[in-house]
């Protein structure tokens, strides 16, 4: 039904917005890996809304409670199921969307869908969701973490405005430095702007997230359908608002030439590396050895605060829905430690389907 994802090391989300709780359950997970709550409360808090002026100022305070597959502080090997109460939640304000659905939003398709939904908070297709996503990449990102590879991810662009080529070294010094998420200090300055005046029209605005994945050995990726290229693709288009994804040149690759486009092989170190990367550190679908660099676009938030046309479903009638609640003026920031998350997820479920061949 789609609430899975993964194949060797997977995760179950489930929870609404404004139900009781909210969670995952990971399973697949090697046993003796130590984690505590305290590895999943820092990603989770990274994710948390009401940190900085430009997110949504609800105050979700997203204690992690761990409920099973942790033993004295170390995995056991069996499923690992997390929780997060829902505080904070005023429902009434979405009394609105219990009949009109907001345009941009999913509250039409899952009616259509299902004939009945929660649409407190946004149900099923809130950004809450995404708390057992960024849960159960913390994990990943603990397996990840033994084998030398680490995930980055920044705000490369933001209601137009684009930041500057940045080095690594600089996305992990100034990712988190200001509320944008973004590594070039002056763009995010300008963005930051930006985003006031969205806020202030009443309107919204979206962006472009740069996800990098270091340390990757070759070898990760399972031809034909599980193509490495493949899984983050559908793992990053998974998540709310992100409408495009693109792996190394992407979209730019369709306009250069093969003399352009292709990744010279060397010899550094005594190891063969590509000069360039163009191919984003993927080829055939199996990674080679290179960063992996994956880039989304992500829309403008549904929920503006200006009068939009809708119709009345309880009587087909055409009227007008201006959204009182409180919403992200911009999601891209929010979507960072997201996005790493799914990139994490899909990584640590490839390594361990690696290690299943002997070669
Ligand atoms: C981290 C994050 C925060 C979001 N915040 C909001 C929000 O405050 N208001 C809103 O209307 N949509 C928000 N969204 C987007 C909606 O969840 C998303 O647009 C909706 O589920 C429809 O899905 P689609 O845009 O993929 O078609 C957010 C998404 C993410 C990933």
């Amino acid at each position: 039904m789609g609430n899975t994802f993964g194949k060797a090391f997977s995760i179950t989300t489930w929870g609404e917005s404004h139900g009781p709780a909210i969670g995952v359950v990971i399973d697949g997970c090697p046993p003796g890996l130590e984690l505590t709550e305290t590895d999943i409360q820092l990603e989770l808090d990274r994710r948390r809304p009401g940190q900085s002026e430009i997110s949504t100022p609800r105050q979700e305070e997203d204690r992690v409670e761990i409920l099973s597959g942790v033993f004295e502080g170390k995995t056991t090997g069996t499923p690992i199921a997390m929780q997060v109460r829902n505080k904070d939640a005023d429902s009434s304000k979405y009394d609105i969307i219990k009949n009109m659905p907001r345009p941009g939003h999913a509250d039409y398709t899952y009616q259509m869908k299902y004939g009945i939904r929660d649409h407190r908070g946004g149900g099923r297709s809130s950004a809450r969701e995404t708390i057992g996503r960024v849960a159960g990449g913390a994990v990943a990102k603990k397996i990840l973490e033994r084998h030398g590879i680490e995930i980055l991810a920044h705000v490369v662009e933001l209601g137009g405005i684009k930041a500057s080529p940045v080095q690594v070294d600089e996305i992990k010094a100034n990712v988190e430095s200001n509320p944008v998420r973004c590594a070039d200090p002056e763009a995010a300055k300008t963005m930051l702007e930006r985003v006031k005046q969205a806020r202030e029209d009443k309107d919204s605005i979206g962006g472009i997230v740069e996800i990098l994945a270091l340390g990757v050995p070759p070898g990760l990726g399972e031809p034909v359908f599980d193509k490495l290229d493949c899984d983050l693709a559908g793992a990053l288009m998974g998540i709310g608002a992100v409408k495009g994804v693109e792996i190394g040149s992407g979209f730019a690759s369709a306009a250069m030439t093969g003399s352009q486009m292709n990744d010279p092989f060397e010899m550094r170190n005594g190891k063969v590396v590509c000069s360039t990367n163009n191919a984003g550190g993927i080829l055939g679908g199996i990674s080679n050895g290179e960063i992996i660099v994956c880039r989304i676009a992500v829309k403008p938030t549904p929920s503006i605060a200006r009068s939009q046309k809708t119709v009345d479903m309880s009587d087909l009638s055409e009227t007008n829905i201006t959204i009182e609640g409180r919403h992200d003026p911009t999601i891209p920031p929010r979507i960072v430690p997201v996005a790493e998350a799914m990139t994490a997820l899909v990584l640590a479920d490839h390594l361990i389907r690696a290690q299943s061949y002997t070669k």
